[in-house]
């Protein structure tokens, strides 16, 4: 046998083994009360980055970043979903196991990166890592596919075998895509301290050219780059990455103008694409409707110290789940916005209503009856006569009110203020964002609830917030609150959402 016909079988092994250890716990895992209920989770153990994501043949794939063995992160594999309306998924086969020499390690495998349409044949292109004598190698591979389905790793590989004088080894996370003839990869990278984002051209995905540094940070943008994602949007460019050692920003956004002749990307927007504790890897494509979704991993790694608490579902075999899908668009302002697609609207059932009600402080609005763990809230408050210094809701709230989410607007300092400081076990903290561009006639908020995950757009979606909390499971009902007077909610509807599996 061939050292290629060898290095398949052992990839096949390895995906039947994968798949093996998934196949032994997943129905317990489906009985676990925490599981999430519309939002995308492997079926069992680890996932972190989504990867590859691809309107492919009329379907949307979704890749993931996933150790098929254990509830953390460890030897990289790519699980595979996919859905005809990015609401419903279903599991596929593992795509990528870890079975080349450049990608053998127990901390190494099979990283992040991103797929594309060439003529027909669906091709992946991700990092292979290793630790070789204490020093770690990422490269850039390939693999192909032409039923959507099964994948050959190029034998060519790895296509880009390390990084420029310009990177370092960290050197990650392909983002490939289609300029005029030509294929463009954008790469996280770093060098003394500061996060870049590398370029390289190619005809044909297999060799591949050097450009320069498409943009690097000033000093104040993060030490290393991750899962950068480059794209046009209107008439500008937008550049998305995720930082590591910039504080609370977990993933940020540039929006500015790419000049195809220097290779350099000029930006004069920055942004954050959701300034929650868990938001994090957001890779973005381009669907069927021309329109360009992003999806996240509801997770996010604190660099300092170096690993966190990712909540109790480890302890049922599992851990971490994809945002739901959201709509970038640009807006006159130079800003973005981030809303979810309305396609989620088909899991939408029993539904509650409320018209011109005062929020007053102590008075409770909502009947008590009305509580529920999978949950769409859309509020629309008028700001003008406002009295409150700060209204919202408490959410995920027990019996006697000793637990509680509190998902609050401060007028005086237009500020979105989440507290899990009361909300259960897992992480507490509380987080505020500033929303620059909110009028002063009306606030709208817009809460996905989905038994662990909180997910907030406000400000016409200018600022979304996720945030992971892990309440008791008595802890499901719910009230407004206004404090230093009364606030007028002009509408409110909130409706249970359907479960997707
Ligand atoms: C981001 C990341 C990527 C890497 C992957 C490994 O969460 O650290 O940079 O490719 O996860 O799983």
């Amino acid at each position: 046998m061939t050292n290629n016909n060898l290095n398949k079988l052992k990839n096949q092994q390895l995906i039947v083994k994968a798949g093996e250890s998934i196949a032994r716990v997943k129905d317990d895992v489906a009985k676990d009360p925490l599981r999430l209920n519309y939002h995308f989770m492997a079926p069992a153990y680890w996932i972190n980055d989504p990867n590859g994501l691809i309107y492919f043949n009329g379907e949307y794939h979704m890749f993931y970043q996933h150790n098929p063995f254990a509830p953390e992160w460890g030897p990289m594999h790519w699980g595979h979903a996919k859905s005809k309306d990015l609401v419903h998924w279903k599991y596929l086969p593992i795509a990528l196991a870890p079975s080349e020499d450049y990608e053998l390690d127990e901390r190494g495998g099979c990283f992040s990166g991103s797929a594309v349409d060439d003529n027909g044949t669906l091709a992946i292109v991700y990092t292979g890592t290793v630790v070789r004598d204490g020093k770690l190698i990422q490269s850039q591979c390939l693999a192909t596919s032409t039923n959507g389905i099964t994948f050959e790793k190029y034998e060519g590989n790895p296509i880009i075998p390390g990084p420029p004088e310009e990177g370092s080894s960290d050197f990650r996370d392909p983002k490939v895509w289609k300029h005029e003839d030509k294929w463009y990869a954008v790469l996280g990278s770093c060098k003394n301290g500061k996060g870049k984002a590398l370029l390289y051209c190619s005809d044909d995905l297999r060799k591949w050219d050097y450009i320069g540094v498409l943009a690097e940070s000033d000093g104040s943008m993060g030490t290393m780059w991750e899962c950068p994602d480059f794209f046009p949007l209107g008439h500008k460019y937008v550049l998305i990455f995720s930082p590591m050692g910039m504080g609370e920003k977990k993933t940020v956004y540039l929006v500015g103008d790419m000049n195809y002749k220097t290779g350099k990307f000029t930006y004069d927007t920055l942004g954050e694409v959701d300034c929650g504790f868990e938001y994090y890897a957001p890779q973005s494509f381009l669907d069927g409707k021309g329109r360009r979704i992003i999806i996240a991993w509801l997770n996010a790694w604190d660099w300092m110290p170096w690993w966190k608490n990712f909540g109790p579902t480890a302890a049922n075999n599992w851990c971490g789940a994809m945002s739901i899908p959201r709509i970038v668009e640009l807006c006159d302002d130079g800003r973005l916005n981030f809303r979810p697609v309305k396609e989620l609207e088909v899991l939408r059932g029993d539904h509650f209503r409320l018209e011109n009600t005062e929020i007053i402080s102590g008075v409770r609005v909502l009947p008590e009856k009305l509580e529920g763990k999978c949950l769409e809230i859309l509020a629309e408050f008028e700001l003008k006569s406002c009295e409150a210094q700060e209204f919202g809701f408490s959410l995920m709230r027990s019996v006697d009110g000793s637990e509680e989410t509190v998902v609050s607007y401060n007028v005086k300092g237009r500020e979105l203020r989440f507290d899990r400081n009361r909300s259960g076990s897992g992480s507490k903290g509380v987080r505020t964002c500033k929303l620059e561009s909110a009028d002063d006639k009306t606030l709208k908020l817009h809460i996905f609830v989905d038994t662990f995950c909180v997910e907030i757009f406000i400000d016409e979606g200018h600022t979304s917030m996720s945030n992971n909390i892990y309440p008791q499971p008595e802890s499901k009902s719910m009230d407004l609150f206004s404090s230093g007077g009364r606030v007028k909610m002009l509408s409110l509807d909130i409706w249970k959402l359907k479960s997707i599996w």
